[in-house]
């Protein structure tokens, strides 16, 4: 939960406009990391028209609203779990006209589609947790973007690599290219980073969708 003191006004509910984009949001009860404002431009631009995009990590739209309002997908599912953050995210969609959003409440391991996505977007850093969660929503290709958090000197962005060519083999997944950029330092010594990470499946896969 943010830190916040009410100074003067009448309330601690706000719009913010970005890149085209307006998110409602109670800065008291729901996040909004101003240092990951080049990540959201940077995601709105990134997706390919017509693709099904699952955003396991949703918010209140933070990568789900410039995805669906710059890049054009079919569609996009946007899975999220606090009861405020999904009231800001259906709020954001009805406010942008962002139909192509489709908004599940709960937990992304509950409610994500299976077999469906060509873009799967993991803006949390336990997301490493939820890679089985990513692949089971993934058609035979799919491209990830993980966010991790790397400590000291010792992780490097191969660290980031390796992780993710070892789950997507455990899943039947081959990894086929994987950039990892920084999107800002964190604290002392600890940046976030994220992966834009390619895998294919390396096997025939029966497709469902849910
Ligand atoms: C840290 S925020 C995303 C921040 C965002 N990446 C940004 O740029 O500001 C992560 C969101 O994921 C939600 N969340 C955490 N675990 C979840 C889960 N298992 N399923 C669905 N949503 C979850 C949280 O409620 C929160 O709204």
């Amino acid at each position: 939960m943010p830190e916040v003191r009410w100074l003067w006004g009448g309330g601690t509910e706000t719009v913010l406009r970005e890149d085209g984009v307006r998110f409602r949001l109670d800065v008291r009860q729901v996040m909004f990391s101003a240092g990951n404002v080049s990540e959201r431009i940077r995601m709105g631009r990134i997706s390919r028209p017509g693709e099904t995009v699952v955003d396991l990590f949703a918010g209140i739209g933070y990568f789900s609203l410039p995805i669906a309002l710059h890049s054009k997908p079919e569609r996009v599912v946007a899975c999220e779990a606090n009861p405020v953050a999904f009231h800001y995210l259906e709020d954001n969609i009805a406010g942008n006209r962002a139909g192509a959003v489709e908004a599940r409440f709960g937990d992304c391991r509950a409610v994500a589609p299976d077999g469906v996505a060509d873009r799967v977007v993991m803006g949390h850093f336990d997301a490493d947790r939820y890679l089985d969660v990513a692949f089971r929503a993934a058609r035979h290709r799919v491209t990830i973007h993980f966010h991790a958090l790397l400590r000291g000197p010792d992780q490097g962005t191969g660290t980031v690599s390796d992780l993710l060519r070892r789950e997507g083999q455990r899943a039947g997944f081959s990894l086929s290219d994987a950039q990892v950029r920084i999107v800002k330092s964190y604290r002392p010594h600890v940046r976030h980073v994220v992966a834009d990470a390619t895998f294919v499946w390396a096997e025939t896969k029966d497709i469902c969708s849910r």
